[in-house]
């Protein structure tokens, strides 16, 4: 069993922000998993290879260098050099990851990524396959979950404090169409592992998730003493 922490879910479940906190209570790594599929999406988009194309963006996942650099600011993305730590929260950007993140070969390429990270220490990991399938001998997984309506509302607070105009019901449609399809493509889909716990975080705020997960992570561990 690896001794780390997954943590899966819908898109604006809270994931980043709970993973982010965990990691720093336990002094751990935090890997952001959908960073490499949108930093991906950011080169793609910026060389203009076509979405529909793909050998063209396997080719692309291949020759891309994505690093991952954790900083006194948090967390910072690179691509071949560039910092995309802001690029890549653009909402083109996540799109265009979700639709490439559907492709078996640039998935190959991101798990052995999303591997080496986290063979360096022990990390808190972020996604939509952490758990299923990049680290399924996880010791500790979690599925983080919030009703639809809440996750929309989270994402247009996130939107319009960082200055972006969007109606709540475009970002209601935007979540929906990216769940559909990262929940419904053939290689890795969104879903919970069997040994997961599932939360849902609807009426939660992220120090209550974080106290939850703690608590649970305590008793998950004595469990497994126990045996
Ligand atoms: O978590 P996020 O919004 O940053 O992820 C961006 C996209 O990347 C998401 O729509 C699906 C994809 N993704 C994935 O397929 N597998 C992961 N482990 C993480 C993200």
């Amino acid at each position: 069993m690896r001794n780390m922490i997954t943590i899966d879910g819908p898109a604006a479940s809270g994931k980043s922000t709970v993973g982010k906190e965990l990691a720093r209570r336990l002094g751990w790594r935090y890997l952001d998993s959908g960073a490499f599929y949108r930093a991906l999406a950011w080169k793609a988009l910026r060389e203009e290879v076509p979405l529909n194309k793909p050998e063209a963006l396997s080719e692309l996942a291949k020759k891309t260098r994505i690093n991952l650099s954790s900083s006194t600011e948090g967390l910072r993305i690179f691509v071949d050099g560039h910092d995309v730590t802001q690029a890549i929260r653009e909402e083109c950007v996540s799109e265009a990851a979700s639709i490439l993140a559907a492709l078996p070969e640039v998935r190959r390429v991101m798990l052995g990524l999303q591997q080496e990270f986290a063979a360096r220490g022990k990390v808190v990991a972020e996604g939509r396959d952490m758990g299923t399938v990049v680290f399924p001998d996880a010791r500790f997984k979690f599925f983080l979950d919030a009703e639809l309506e809440e996750r929309a509302r989270r994402r247009h607070r996130e939107l319009i404090s960082r200055g972006k105009r969007a109606s709540l019901e475009k970002v209601k449609a935007e979540l929906t169409e990216r769940d559909q399809r990262d929940s419904t493509r053939d290689v890795a889909p969104l879903g919970p592992a069997e040994d997961a716990l599932y939360v849902d975080s609807t009426h939660l705020g992220v120090g209550e998730v974080v106290d939850l997960l703690l608590h649970k992570l305590k008793c998950i561990e004595a469990s497994q003493n126990n045996k």
